[in-house]
């Protein structure tokens, strides 16, 4: 009995070890998207395993670097699903590595896209140096750890600096554009409709994909923040429109949005949402793809991530912005004027919303 005691004692200690050093998780995976290590590993498909040596030789191809303190990150992200480590025999030291389902969504596509820019992204010294205020979200919600450790919210930061704007929308488009593969497959919600406005829509992948799959939108147009579409590449078919959504919406026969609502508080998301509805004609769908919080506060991968996401929002965005139940987005809707609602579950971390008016 005293020795079970002992034993789950001696395992608390090594869990709260482990949570007191995740920083070098999220921290080592940045490292090896900023040193294109899993470009490198994958060659083309090859994914053979490697040697850290090996890699060190493809990233820096004119020498330098430390073999050894890469392979001590490899080791470590290994240890996460990241990567898979070879052993050659019992005997030999050295460890070769290669990537994971997990670490594959980190190599460059034909497209130039990969989540590797969303990790990049989350990782900016100007986001960082949020982080260790997450404590004041809890004391003073009026002012986000963001706004404390930058002096201005981050929307308007990153408009300021082309390379953060630059990578915010290589990052959204990274993780936008698997996701819309799945949703374009699964959901028939835009047929029928014949002009489309993406509210947010950054760099405009989505609509660009929405226009591929139903060719019977005619009119599409990207609206986002001036200084963002000003930024937007040419898309047949887009029309990009700079605005504020908090002052008012393009008319369209439907509004898409997607992940947008997350990041502004209840009184601010009311806001967007009337603004759409006066945007849409009786009948008209606002389709909005955001992450959806279970209802239980299990340790499975997607409950994480979306619980973690949520902490995301509160330090950078939105002290009082949040990832919502399926309840919270329905009250939304209806108190914006919207009295149909529907989720559609085609992904593990975005859910479609309809608020039809
Ligand atoms: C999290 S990103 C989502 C981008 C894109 N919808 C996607 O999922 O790939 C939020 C977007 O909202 C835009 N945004 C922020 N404030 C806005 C405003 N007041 N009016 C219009 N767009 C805004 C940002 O510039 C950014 O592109």
């Amino acid at each position: 009995m005293e020795d079970d005691k002992v034993n789950s004692r001696d395992k608390a200690r090594i869990a709260i070890m482990e949570l007191a050093n995740m920083i070098s998780v999220p921290m080592s995976l940045n490292a090896v998207v900023r040193l294109n290590v899993p470009d490198a590993i994958w060659q083309g498909g090859a994914n053979t395993p490697l040697s850290a040596a090996q890699i060190l030789s493809l990233v820096l191809p004119s020498g330098g670097g430390d073999a050894e303190n890469l392979q001590r990150v490899l080791r470590m992200l290994t240890s996460y699903g990241v990567f898979t480590e070879h052993l050659e025999d019992s005997s030999s030291s050295e460890r070769k590595y290669s990537l994971t389902d997990i670490g594959k969504t980190l190599v460059t596509d034909a497209d130039g896209l990969s989540y590797g820019p969303y990790v990049l992204q989350h990782h900016q010294d100007a986001l960082m140096g949020a982080w260790s205020l997450v404590h004041e979200a809890v004391l003073d919600p009026t002012t986000e750890p963001f706004v404390k450790a930058n002096g201005e919210p981050a929307y308007s930061y990153y408009g300021k600096k082309p390379e953060m704007n630059g990578l915010m929308q290589k990052a959204m488009a990274g993780v936008s554009v698997p996701f819309m593969k799945n949703v374009l497959n699964s959901y028939n919600g835009f047929e029928g409709v014949n002009k489309l406005v993406d509210v947010g829509g950054s760099a405009g992948d989505c609509l660009r994909m929405i226009l591929q799959k139903h060719p019977t939108v005619k009119e599409a147009i990207n609206f986002d923040l001036p200084e963002v579409v000003a930024k937007a590449p040419h898309i047949p078919g887009v029309i990009h429109v700079g605005g504020d959504m908090f002052k008012s919406i393009p008319a369209a026969d439907a509004i898409f949005m997607k992940w947008i609502l997350t990041t502004w508080t209840d009184d601010e998301c009311k806001l967007i949402m009337e603004n759409c509805y006066k945007a849409l004609p009786v009948g008209g769908k606002l389709i909005a793809c955001e992450p959806v919080l279970p209802k239980e506060s299990d340790d499975s991968h997607r409950t994480r991530a979306l619980l973690e996401g949520d902490i995301f929002v509160m330090t950078i965005y939105r002290a009082k912005g949040k990832h919502r139940t399926e309840e919270e987005f329905k009250q939304l809707g209806l108190s914006a004027g919207f009295p149909h609602f529907r989720a559609f579950y085609f992904h593990d971390f975005h859910t479609v919303l309809e608020f039809q008016k």
